[in-house]
């Protein structure tokens, strides 16, 4: 349902990467596998990896005031804070609660979100709701992954797929007509156990024999991951258009969320759209989970593919499984 009651936008955006580049070469000396290969069947070269001493909330911090500086908001003025994410600092407090602390938000409520790689676009639906009824007025909304603390680098499968990063957005009235048109978001728990972390949580707490059977890494089976994204990518897009009342010939960009360049690219053919329209930089980073969309549009936005007035759709999917995706009449 999309209510109108006061319209929505993105204020500003910021993003943080770790400086440590770690590139598919590097994961050749790690694991049984080849740069070759890895650009083929993905399309990353690369990843950026947080050191030890960096916890997700750091790299949020970061991003979030980058966030705060380009929209020209201050701290105090938020309201509320959420962080997307899968890998928090610890299980509580929030890392949007140790986020709120770092950045000086004395007014914020806060909380984190799990939605997967689909949790920025669930951020940022909540934000939506929030401030077009007027129970909040300014919302940091960030992705912020250290997907390197969960990824086993003795598996092949996964291990060359993702990284570390963070990217926030402060949310905010706009303008009538303009910012966020519309946003979807589903979810299919049956899909699961296609992509999980199985110990550390309720079900199997942390024990010698969690740890000895590596249970506290992420598990995927790829095939299944890969049928359901190249599904529910164009799904998603062509829903959240149709809530919009736009098509696809009005898209002027779209930012996917960034897990492989085949799923991307099969995205756009069943879109039939222009390549130039869509923003990649999933060669640099890789798969950055919930950070993965808004370090994209943060980094489309700086180099200039996006101005005001265009119409922009953002979409994803992930752990859960979910989806979300969004349709932006660029406000700023
Ligand atoms: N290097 C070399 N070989 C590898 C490898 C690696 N890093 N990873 C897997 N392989 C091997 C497999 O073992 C398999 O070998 P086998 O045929 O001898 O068993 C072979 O390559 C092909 O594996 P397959 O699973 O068919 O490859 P694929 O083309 O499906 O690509 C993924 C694998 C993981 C890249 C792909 O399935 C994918 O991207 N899935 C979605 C993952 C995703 O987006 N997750 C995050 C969701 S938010």
């Amino acid at each position: 349902m999309q209510d109108r009651v006061r319209s929505v936008g993105i204020l500003g955006i910021g993003s943080c990467v770790p400086d440590n580049i770690r590139t598919n070469k590097d994961l050749e000396k790690m694991v049984d596998t080849s740069d070759e290969w890895i650009i083929a069947r993905t399309g990353i070269k690369e990843r950026r990896i947080a050191d030890e001493k960096t916890a997700t909330s750091d790299l949020a911090t970061v991003a979030a005031k980058r966030a705060l500086e380009d929209a020209g908001v201050a701290a105090e003025e938020i309201d509320l804070i959420i962080v997307a994410t899968v890998t928090p600092d610890m299980f509580f407090p929030s890392t949007a609660c140790i986020v709120q602390s770092n950045i000086g938000a004395k007014n914020a409520a806060a909380f984190d979100l799990g939605a997967g790689c689909s949790g920025y676009l669930y951020g940022l639906t909540v934000a939506k709701q929030f401030i077009a009824t007027g129970m909040h007025d300014k919302i940091l909304v960030i992705g912020a992954e250290k997907l390197s603390t969960i990824i086993d680098w003795e598996d092949r499968n996964t291990s060359v797929l993702f990284g570390d990063g963070a990217g926030a957005t402060v949310v905010g009235p706009t303008e009538d007509g303009m910012g966020i048109l519309a946003t979807s978001i589903g979810a299919d728990g049956d899909g699961g156990k296609h992509l999980y972390m199985p110990a550390g949580g309720s079900r199997v707490p942390s024990s010698i024999s969690s740890i000895e059977q590596k249970l506290h890494y992420l598990k995927m089976d790829g095939s299944e991951v890969f049928k359901f994204a190249v599904r529910i990518m164009s799904k998603a897009s062509l829903k959240v258009l149709k809530d919009s009342g736009y098509g696809v010939e009005d898209i002027d960009y779209l930012v996917p969320h960034q897990a492989n360049i085949r799923i991307i690219n099969s995205a756009v053919k069943k879109l039939k759209l222009n390549k130039d329209k869509i923003h990649v930089n999933l060669d640099k980073y890789a798969n950055t989970s919930a950070a993965s969309v808004p370090i994209a549009l943060d980094e489309a936005v700086k180099q200039g593919k996006i101005k005001k007035n265009d119409v922009v759709v953002m979409v994803g999917f992930g752990a859960g499984l979910t989806w979300g995706s969004c349709v932006i009449k660029w406000n700023k």
